[in-house]
């Protein structure tokens, strides 16, 4: 099943969302408007407001600020990858050119603090403390996981480690989102906390694929991002972790010697792609995404059916299938 497949109950809601997030920053300063309506309008795939939406939906509720709430989760999100793409020096975002290439590091930076701040402006209107409770605790958490990620880099964290990161820089936000929409529902705490765990699942899930995909993808055009960066970043994610525990000792070494170049170039990249398919590394780290997606769907056993609940569990399917 496709992304629009598994959207196509909200698909209304969505539409609504997405005005919200492309029209609602101000205009009179063109910097702003330039880099925050490039990023905005660059064909993210929306999954975090869509998990607002179709956790409210389980709750057959329909107020103003679920779209609201939705479109401050994007907001945050693309806050974090402006800046997520100045520490990483990416260039390329969403198959297209970054917005710290077209417009420099410091706009990014300055342009992903005004969607952060109007994140925050947008929901303190809607007045609601869990909500702000739950935005202020995610904020925290992801700030975190980047000062982690930081911290671990050309170390070699062990997959708790890793797991540690990829909770604080990517699983909390979905984690919220699904959370968010329970409370805009009016689920009870203890179901509240349900779709928080599956949210949480699914982005572990999400980010255990992304960084597969960092490996695998043929070209630019699946992933959006450039290939291989992760390891020309010299960042231990999940398949570099399996392929150095795993790999001979003569492979292991040549890994090592690679990851202390002082410039890891494309060759390079070719180079431990290669392994990693001899040690079949990616399916090692689908399976294990694998096991978190379907996790995330047993949470869900004990909610009331309900097409949006599909959807969820469908959604939980796709993020480990999507690299097809
Ligand atoms: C990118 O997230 C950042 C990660 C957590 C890997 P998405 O893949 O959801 O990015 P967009 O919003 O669809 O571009
Ligand atoms: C994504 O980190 C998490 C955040 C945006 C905070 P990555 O660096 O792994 O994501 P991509 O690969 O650039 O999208
Ligand atoms: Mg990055
Ligand atoms: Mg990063």
């Amino acid at each position: 099943m496709d992304l629009p497949q598994i959207l196509s109950c909200i698909a209304t809601e969505l539409e609504e969302v997405e005005q919200q997030i492309v029209t609602h920053v101000p205009t009179e300063i063109p910097l702003l408007t330039d880099v925050s309506q490039h990023i905005l309008r660059s064909g993210g795939k929306r999954i975090r407001p869509a998990l607002v939406l179709m956790v409210a939906k389980i709750y057959d509720a329909s107020s103003p600020e679920i779209a609201t709430a939705a479109a401050v989760v994007e907001h945050l999100h693309t806050a974090t990858l402006l800046h997520d793409d100045v520490v990483d020096q990416a260039e390329i975002r969403r198959a297209k050119p970054a917005a710290r290439l077209v417009w420099g590091n410091d706009a990014s930076v300055l342009v992903g603090d005004y969607l952060f701040a109007a994140a925050f402006s947008k929901l303190v209107r809607i007045g609601n403390l869990s909500l702000l409770e739950v935005m202020s605790l995610v904020t925290n958490l992801m700030a975190k996981g980047e000062i982690l990620q930081l911290t671990n880099a050309n170390k070699f964290p062990n997959q708790e480690e890793y797991l540690e990161i990829i909770f604080h820089k990517t699983a909390c936000l979905f984690a919220a989102a699904a959370k968010m929409g329970a409370i805009l529902g009016g689920a009870d705490l203890a179901e509240q906390n349900t779709l928080y765990e599956y949210g949480k699942e699914i982005g572990l899930a999400f980010q255990i694929v992304d960084d597969a995909l960092d490996y695998v993808s043929a070209d630019t055009s699946q992933s959006g991002k450039t290939v291989g960066i992760d390891f020309q970043e010299r960042k231990i994610t999940l398949p570099l972790e399996y392929l150095l525990r795993i790999s001979d000792a003569k492979d292991q070494k040549r890994v090592y010697e690679m990851l202390d170049t002082p410039l890891i170039l494309e060759e390079h990249v070719q180079e431990v792609i290669a392994m990693m398919e001899k040690y079949e590394v990616i399916p090692y780290t689908l399976e294990v995404a694998g096991i978190y997606a379907r996790q995330a769907q047993q949470r869900l056993e004990g909610l009331p059916d309900s097409i949006a609940k599909q959807a969820l569990q469908d959604l939980a399917g796709f993020i480990v299938n999507r690299y097809t």
